[in-house]
Order: C-alpha cells, then sequence, then structure tokens
C-alpha cells in the first residue's frame, strides 16, 4: 500500500505490483512498443494510435511521453513483467485535466487474458489517488470492447454515459462508454478486504 503523497508522481516510478514493474520508457522499447501498437487489434480500441504504426511512429510517442512526464502532469508508463523488465507488454497513461484525471491503457496481444490490465489499473490508480489534487479519474472503453469495461468494473470504475470518440486506426467515431472512478469509491474499495474486491 503506498502511502504519504510523492511531490510528483514521477517520485513513485518505477512502481511494482505482485508481477509487474510500471517504468519509464526508454528508446529501448521502440521496436516491442512498435510491434503490439502496430496490431490492429489493439490500435483499433485505442483514441489515437494510427494504423499502420511503424516505429517511427514508437520512436516519436517515446520521445513526447519523456517530455511530458517530466511536468509532472501526465504520466505514460510502460508495463513489464518483474521477471523480464526490460521487454514492453504493455503501456498505461494517467492525465491530469483539473481536479480530474483521464487513464488509458493497453497490452500486446499474447499477453492478454493473464490479468495484467486489471494489475496495471490497480496499481496506477493507487499512484494517480496519491495526486492530491486528484477527485476522480475518467476511463471508458469503446462499446465493443467488453474486456477493457470488465477491468474498469473490477477497479471499481461505475458508467457515467456515452459519447462519440474518433478512432485514429478505424478512421471514423466510435461510441464509448464513459466511466468514473471517484476518490471516495476508490477508498471504499481499498477499505474492503481482498476477497470482497472485484465482484460485480
Ligand atoms: C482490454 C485489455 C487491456 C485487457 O487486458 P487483459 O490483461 O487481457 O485484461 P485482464 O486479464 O486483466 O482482464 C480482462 C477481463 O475481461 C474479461 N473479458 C475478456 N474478454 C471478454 C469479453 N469478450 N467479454 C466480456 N469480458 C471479457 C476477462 O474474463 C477478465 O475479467 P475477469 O477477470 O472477471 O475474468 C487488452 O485486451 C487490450 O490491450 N486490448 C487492446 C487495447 C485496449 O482495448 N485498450 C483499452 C482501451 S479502453
Amino acid at each position: 500500500m503506498l502511502s504519504a503523497s510523492p511531490s510528483s508522481w514521477l517520485d513513485a516510478v518505477p512502481l511494482t505490483t505482485r508481477r509487474l514493474v510500471l517504468r519509464q520508457p526508454t528508446f529501448a522499447d521502440v521496436p516491442r512498443l512498435a510491434l503490439y501498437a502496430g496490431d490492429f487489434d489493439v490500435a483499433r480500441m485505442l483514441v489515437a494510435v494510427p494504423h499502420p504504426y511503424a516505429e517511427a511512429h514508437a520512436s516519436a510517442f517515446i520521445g513526447d511521453v519523456l517530455a511530458s512526464n517530466a511536468t509532472g502532469d501526465s504520466l505514460a508508463l510502460v508495463v513489464a513483467r518483474l521477471k523480464e523488465p526490460h521487454a514492453l507488454v504493455g503501456l498505461v497513461s494517467v492525465t491530469r485535466e483539473g481536479r480530474g484525471a483521464t487513464m488509458g491503457w493497453w497490452f500486446g496481444r499474447p499477453y492478454w487474458g493473464r490479468g495484467f490490465a486489471t494489475e496495471a489499473v490497480g496499481g496506477m490508480t493507487g499512484l494517480a489517488f496519491r495526486h492530491p489534487g486528484i477527485d476522480s479519474l475518467a476511463a471508458g472503453a469503446f462499446a465493443d470492447n467488453p474486456a477493457s469495461l470488465r477491468v474498469q468494473e473490477k477497479a471499481g470504475f461505475v458508467r457515467t454515459g456515452e459519447s462519440l470518440r474518433q478512432s485514429a486506426a478505424r478512421g471514423g467515431k466510435v461510441t464509448q462508454i464513459d466511466m468514473i472512478l471517484t476518490r471516495d469509491a476508490y477508498a471504499a474499495l481499498s477499505a474492503q478486504p481482498r476477497s470482497a474486491k472485484g465482484r460485480a
């Protein structure tokens, strides 16, 4: 359990969970980032990732992330397994907007179905709420992405409505289910015994 508030999200990085490490990206992540984000079945569930996605996109993305992570208002971290910390398996991000923040994530297809998103999102929500200026976290998923909606439900997010969002890879607008996790809901969930979490 994380305790005192850091002066910046970055102070808590690398963040470890049971099986994973959430760490700063490096340019050595470019090949695996391009490989997994270049999978249309990953990109089509995301707003901003174009398809096809080349190593040049991945390299530019990492340069942008290293700059924006340093501002303290956003944090995008590579997810890797503790047993192989240099090998990117996914990405998770949180971006401040006023007193809220927006979260996003994706995992490479070989790593789906192992509970990694649940574990990484759990770690990142805990980190996000260490920031005293954050009252709520927004997420959501396209309506045809029940796996991500399930990850959010397990993390305590609840549905607030629907919106239309552009998907770069699909080249059009897609219905998104909007979800939110308030600080109060997060605190209540964190106070539950482990065995009661994730039931819905
Ligand atoms: C969505 C995604 C992040 C899930 O990652 P993951 O590591 O496989 O997720 P987890 O294993 O932690 O949990 C997935 C949950 O969804 C459930 N699930 C999977 N497919 C499902 C489906 N078609 N319908 C309903 N539930 C489904 C799983 O059973 C699991 O729930 P459970 O633990 O209650 O059994 C991953 O598939 C991904 O990166 N997809 C492409 C990009 C993306 O969608 N990013 C999120 C954008 S909002």
